[in-house]
């Protein structure tokens, strides 16, 4: 197979492209290169043709690439719940408009395609059953409005066009090469730089934490064997507040326990996502990577490569950094 990876440079993208290379299947890449690609290091020295460009905006490009390509997996998204508040422009032109226009290029030829997703798209699970494939979606922060919207176009071109497309729901992804806006390479990061670790709220909020391969696994699975107009939950199982993950982090790195810093919480925080994965088990998918054991190694990971991190937080994202936090933590 020849596969187009749209948003291929990021974290789970460049993870997925990888494992294509070693299946031997052949992948082309379109990714827009924006703050979170990291200048496309995750990509070096891995065998991919590359294409810079925008699944919104060059509709030229993208009908060109799938033309020759025999699958999409569509991985290109704005994807910080917190860089959505202060601004959610981006997030919709790239998660509704782009899925379409990829969806256009797809049309009337025989490509699979595969739209990733997330869990964050049900809403608030607090208090409720883990959210099955099957429950509506009601998504309460603008990234995951713009990831619900952008799925709704799936079922809609599967069922009026006859495209071959499916939907993955992921639950909260950690790993290698995570750009440190997230939890997890946050406060990593910061425990590595000796800086406060600034938790939101009382911070009982619950994640399901999916380590990156496995969640790759899930959606190359969906990919072979997925039904068209379908969507599938790939969840870790692995439910943690997230003070839990916080004090776990500066125990495996022995960092002062005074660096967790209760701040103001995030405007309309989900409590809990939690999926039911029932359905892609039935398909053969399972976790493979347990939370210590996934925490670990990424720990380790951002230990041995502040090559990798250390350029990316003095550059760009120390501008977000300050507004995002400095006010929080006292200035
Ligand atoms: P990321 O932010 O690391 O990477 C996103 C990539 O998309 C970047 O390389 C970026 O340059 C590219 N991109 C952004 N806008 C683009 C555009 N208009 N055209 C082309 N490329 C564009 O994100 P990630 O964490 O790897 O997430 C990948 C996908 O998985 C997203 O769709 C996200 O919603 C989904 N997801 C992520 C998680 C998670 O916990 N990280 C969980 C579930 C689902
Ligand atoms: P995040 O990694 O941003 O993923 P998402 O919001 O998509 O689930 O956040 C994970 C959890 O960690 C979420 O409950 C918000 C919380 N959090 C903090 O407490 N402090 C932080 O600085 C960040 C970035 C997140």
């Amino acid at each position: 197979m020849r596969v187009l990876v749209t948003g291929g440079a990021g974290f789970i993208g460049s993870h997925f492209v990888k494992r294509l290379v070693a299946a031997g299947e052949e992948v082309v890449v379109l990714d827009k290169l924006t703050y979170a690609a990291a200048d496309g290091v995750n990509l070096k020295d891995v065998e991919h043709e590359f294409h810079q460009g925008d699944i919104a905006k060059d509709q030229a490009l993208v009908a060109e690439l799938v033309a020759r390509c025999d699958a999409v997996v569509n991985f290109a998204a704005e994807t910080h719940v917190d860089r959505s508040i202060l601004s959610a422009t981006d997030f919709g032109d790239t998660e509704f408009l782009g899925t379409r226009v990829l969806l256009e290029g797809v049309r009337g030829k025989d490509v699979r395609f595969v739209q990733v997703s997330t869990d964050e798209v049900y809403g608030d699970r607090s208090g409720g059953k883990p959210a099955a494939e099957s429950d509506p979606v009601w998504p309460s922060s603008p990234y995951s409005v713009a990831k619900a919207a952008g799925d709704m176009w799936i079922p809609a071109y599967a069922r009026t066009f006859g495209v071959n497309a499916s939907i993955t729901r992921g639950s909260n992804t950690y790993g290698p090469n995570q750009y440190p806006e997230k939890l997890i390479p946050l406060f990593v990061t910061n425990a590595l730089e000796g800086e406060p670790l600034p938790l939101y709220g009382d911070g009982r909020q619950i994640r399901d934490w999916l380590y990156v391969e496995d969640h790759c696994a899930g959606i190359e699975l969906v990919l072979r064997e997925g039904v068209p107009g379908e969507a599938y939950n790939v969840g870790g199982g692995e439910e943690r507040e997230n003070i839990d993950v916080a004090t776990e982090i500066l125990a495996l790195l022995g960092a002062d326990p005074a660096l967790l810093r209760h701040v103001e919480d995030r405007p309309g925080h989900d409590r809990r996502y939690a999926l039911d994965t029932t359905k892609l088990r039935t398909l053969g998918w399972a976790p493979t990577v347990g939370f210590e054991d996934g925490l670990q190694a990424t720990v380790d990971w951002y230990r041995d490569r502040r090559d990798w991190w250390e350029p990316i937080k003095s550059g760009e994202f120390r501008a977000y950094y300050e507004r995002q936090y400095a006010a929080r933590l006292g200035g």
